[in-house]
């Protein structure tokens, strides 16, 4: 099939960088100097082709170095919406070369990224305390349990590690100026906490959490990337706040072109939510799934 790859899934690694505000091959190119193994994740990496341009720029052989990806997707389904991505997340597994080839990336003798389809929510095909740098654009607000991806990336983390991950689109003017993390909902008897705080809280010595508002045109306005730097063997928890599958949900389903879209069932539970919005809805749909989480 072969068809081309949607841009939403194949960032090129500038872009990555500008969406982070974070130069990647300097961070690289520290940690080349001091380890003679480095290893770097994308989470929500798409089909990779910022992995790959990775290799293009250090895959030389010395030191030893590892690229992995992880994206989730489910069987290829017709009915889907989906669809062509699905079938483009099977032809990359079988053929690793396919994105190289299709965005003209010299791979000979360069380090093949290996893809994973899992889940970044539930515990990770990865070793304890193994990866220098975790990175991830556009995949956060997807993510259904986010605390338990945080604390997944956390236990990975090698120590002197660091994660950097795009937290939230914020489709422009839509959220309130207040909500820093709008698909990360936390709650405390119906008041709504604030989930920077919470997450800001965690630093101490084991882990530094610096949180930074940028203005980054590919996302929409003020996108919230969220630091994590990891001081010692350990993982990050976060035992005050328990899951609420009720009222968690994904926002595929309101249509808001759709006549009747105050029926729907995922909008009455998130008008429950108290979430507060700043314009009219104006988008076909905003995407993304509200995880939320009562704090004990
Ligand atoms: C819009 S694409 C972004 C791709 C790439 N990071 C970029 O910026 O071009 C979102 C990615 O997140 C992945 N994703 C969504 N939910 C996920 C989850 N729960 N676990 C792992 N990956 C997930 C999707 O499979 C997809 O690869």
């Amino acid at each position: 099939m072969n068809k081309k790859t949607h841009r939403s899934l194949s960032r090129p690694l500038k872009m990555v960088q500008s969406i982070l505000d974070f130069n990647l091959e300097k961070e690289i190119n520290k940690k080349i100097k001091i380890n003679k193994q480095i290893s770097i994740l994308d989470i929500g990496c798409g089909v990779g082709r910022s992995l790959w341009e990775l290799s293009s720029i250090f895959s030389n052989g010395d030191p030893d170095l590892q690229l992995q990806g992880i994206f989730y997707s489910e069987k290829p389904n017709k009915q889907s919406a989906f669809f062509s991505n699905q079938i483009k997340y099977v032809e990359i597994l079988k053929d690793p070369l396919l994105i190289a080839k299709e965005f003209k990336i010299k791979y000979k003798n360069k380090v093949i990224p290996k893809l994973f389809n899992t889940n970044a929510c539930k515990r990770l095909p990865i070793k304890s305390d193994s990866v220098d740098i975790i990175y991830s654009t556009n995949a956060f607000h997807f993510f259904d349990h986010k605390i338990k991806a945080i604390e997944e990336m956390s236990r990975i983390l090698k120590v002197g590690g660091m994660a950097i991950i795009n937290i939230d689109r914020t489709d422009d003017g839509f959220w309130s100026d207040k909500l820093h993390f709008p698909r990360l909902h936390i709650y405390s008897k119906n008041k709504i906490i604030d989930a920077k705080k919470i997450l800001q809280n965690k630093s101490g010595d084991d882990f530094t959490i610096f949180i930074k508002k940028i203005n980054s045109h590919a996302t929409g306005k003020d996108a919230y990337v969220l630091k994590i730097t990891k001081h010692q063997k350990g993982t990050l928890r976060f035992p005050e706040l328990s899951f609420d599958k009720n009222k968690s949900f994904s926002f595929d389903n309101i249509r808001f072109s759709d006549k009747n879209y105050k029926d729907i069932p995922e909008y009455k539970k998130f008008i429950a939510t108290g979430i507060t919005i700043k314009k009219k809805f104006n988008r076909e749909d905003f995407g993304g799934y509200l995880s939320s989480y009562k704090l004990k």
